[in-house]
């Protein structure tokens, strides 16, 4: 080394050092939310669940858990700076484990449905458990959703972060390589959002599409339906479905469809219009190609907004479609403090790769290659109007 060069380092390493001294002072002195954890019990594998509340000084509070990498709640101030929990879920880890619904979780391997559990990469064909008739849903029998993640707290002046890891094995739930996944949810202290980084890696090609499932009733959870909230999608095109909810491989314009949500329109407005579309999906459930106008990165995706209390939610994604899908499985079934969550009781916006890519050579391809590295962002961002 060059006397240059070793000044150099050494200055590296003073800057590194300091950085260290000030997250740590930020820290005693409480300027960055403090991640508080807890136990959300045991898992019937035995394996202990933790539960991890991040918060900000700008009044956004989440809780995240480990089994599933799933958000717990969400608590967001209204217009009057009231605070209100807007995610559907449950008060203890049972109902995560028995729940059918993926609330708040991260889906994967394959986000949505792959049609006849079948897919193939350079003429193999992989065969993978059916779960929804004859297709294959949100990963299979046993999903990321309910898999015990690997959590580590990462600390920076910017704000709170939780990151969490699974190793999928080679053929878990019929999907073929060795799959590294980790999800990291970030809480920045001067901004009202959270952000969702995820990256994969895999020793063999295989498929990807993951996803986060929260559903959100932004005037709070258990609040009745969302059938008031104005949305508004940044897509001029969907991708119709057949009567099991598989795309037909066809990019359809929106407008002129109840579909239409390029300009803010109320999510009950059009949702019983009697359209093959609206009958299949028992509602909205599809998905939106959003409109990224040759942009790369980060693109808003949607809008939604509840009049009533002013919250408002944007998400922006780097994935090229967004699920909407408008709670219409939902049956009353309890959720947190007992309250029944109702068909519509809450909207998820579910950014991704399309349903079934793997086979619509025509799609955006979900294939990850062996030794390549998998990257994809989701903000969800709140303000009031
Ligand atoms: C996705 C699907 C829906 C439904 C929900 C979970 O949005 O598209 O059909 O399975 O997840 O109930």
């Amino acid at each position: 080394m060059t006397a240059k060069q070793n000044a150099r380092a050494l200055l590296c390493a003073l800057l590194f050092v300091g950085e260290l001294l000030l997250a740590g002072s930020l820290s005693s002195q409480g300027m960055r939310g403090t991640i508080r954890k807890e136990s959300f019990g045991k898992a019937a594998s035995g394996e202990q669940i933790d539960l991890y509340t991040l918060s900000n000084e700008k009044g956004l509070e989440v809780a995240i858990t480990n089994f599933g990498a799933t958000v717990v709640v969400l608590k967001v101030p209204d217009r009057t700076g009231k605070a209100a929990d807007v995610v559907l879920g449950f008060d203890a880890l049972e109902g995560y484990e028995n729940g059918t619904a993926y609330f708040g979780a991260t889906v994967g391997r394959y986000g949505n449905r792959i049609g006849g559990g079948k897919f193939s990469i350079d003429g193999r064909t992989y065969t993978l458990p059916k779960n929804n008739g004859d297709n294959t849903l949100h990963g299979g029998i046993v999903g990321f959703d309910k898999k015990v993640w690997k959590a580590r707290e990462i600390a920076s002046k910017g704000g709170e972060s939780l990151e969490f890891s699974y190793l999928s094995a080679d053929g878990e739930e019929g999907f073929p390589g060795n799959l590294s996944v980790k999800v990291v949810f970030a809480l920045p202290a001067d901004r009202n959002e959270l952000k969702i980084d995820y990256t994969a890696t895999t020793d063999k090609d295989t498929v990807l599409n993951l996803t986060n499932h929260s559903y959100f009733n932004l005037a709070g959870e258990g609040k009745g339906d969302i059938l008031d909230h104005v949305l508004t999608l940044h897509a001029k095109q969907f991708t119709p479905v057949d009567k099991t909810l598989i795309p037909t491989g066809e990019l359809r314009d929106v407008a002129g469809t109840p579909m239409d949500f390029t300009r803010a329109t109320a999510i009950g407005k059009r949702i019983n219009e009697n359209n093959e579309q609206l009958v299949f999906g028992k509602g909205y459930d599809h998905n939106w190609v959003i409109a990224s106008e040759g942009r790369k990165g980060l693109t808003l995706a949607a809008e939604a907004y509840d009049p009533k209390s002013g919250r408002t939610l944007e998400v922006l994604t780097t994935e090229p479609g967004v699920q909407f899908y408008s709670g219409n499985f939902l049956d009353g079934s309890k959720g947190k403090a007992n309250k029944a969550y109702g068909q519509r009781a809450a909207f998820c916006l579910e950014t991704q790769h399309f349903p079934d890519s793997p086979n619509h050579p025509n799609f955006p391809s979900t294939l990850l290659k062996a030794h390549s590295v998998f990257r994809s962002q989701t903000v969800f961002r709140f303000s009031t109007k």
